[in-house]
């Protein structure tokens, strides 16, 4: 899969309200070397998911930039961010959102799907359900699957398309500590595995003291 450097540039980002401007991420400057695996942490508010959906391309920055390897994201305007978004960044959230209606197989398909016709790959989607433990599950929908399996099915579809950036917002937030020790380690593993550059928030100090590095992160700043 091959990671992806991203480097942010006074990465800054406000919002305004009632006439005043909140000042939420400010002047960030942050680098991820190329298949490197790194915690964020900070207190609630501090602006993590923010920083996420802003490398995530989710979001636009009000000042400064982001540049993927060496290159900005391709404009929004283009149906390019769309696509670049797809090919190359995985995301993973406290909820795993999957859908109900589907198997857990279709729900990690579903990326490819979406892609585009020919992008189906149910091989790799199989090899990807193993690898998170649920080669037995393939055929359960969310319903019939326990919260952390749910979320191992979150963690293989955010791979799906053998993503260069995976982006996990609190993945283990809804989790039992022993549940999410698991999954984080799983995303530990992959990541080395497929040499991805991954970045994953969490609450969680005993989680954060596992990565190769740890960030963190407050009133917008990082410390
Ligand atoms: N659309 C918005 N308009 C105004 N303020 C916003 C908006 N979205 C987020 N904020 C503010 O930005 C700040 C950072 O929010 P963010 O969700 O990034 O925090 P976080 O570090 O992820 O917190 P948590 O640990 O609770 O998830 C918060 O103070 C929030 O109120
Ligand atoms: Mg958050």
């Amino acid at each position: 899969m091959g990671g992806l450097a991203v480097t942010t540039r006074n990465l800054s980002r406000s919002y305004v309200r009632g006439g005043r401007t909140i000042e939420v991420l400010r002047e960030i400057n942050l680098r991820l070397e190329p298949a490197s695996f790194t915690v964020l942490t900070g207190p609630s508010g501090a602006g993590k998911s923010t920083l996420l959906h802003l490398l995530g391309t989710l979001d636009r920055p009000t000042a400064g930039e982001i540049l993927y390897d060496t290159l900005p994201a391709p404009d929004k305007k283009d149906r390019e961010l769309a696509a670049f978004r797809r090919e190359k960044i995985g995301f993973i959230f406290q909820f795993h959102h999957l859908l109900p209606e589907f198997s857990a197989l279709e729900n990690v398909l579903m990326p490819t799907w979406i892609a585009g016709k020919d992008r189906e790959d149910k091989e790799w989607a199989r090899t990807l359900l193993e690898e998170v433990g649920l080669g037995e599950r393939l055929d359960h929908k969310p319903s019939e699957l326990s919260g952390g399996e749910q979320q191992r099915v979150a963690v293989a579809r955010a791979l799906v398309m053998k993503p260069a950036l995976l982006l996990a917002d609190e993945p283990t937030g809804n989790l039992d500590s022993h549940t999410g020790l698991e999954v984080f380690t799983l995303l530990q593993t992959l990541s080395g595995r497929f040499q991805m550059t991954c970045l994953v928030t969490t609450h969680n100090d005993a989680l954060a003291k596992k990565a190769d590095r740890h960030i963190a992160m407050d009133d917008g700043q990082i410390r």
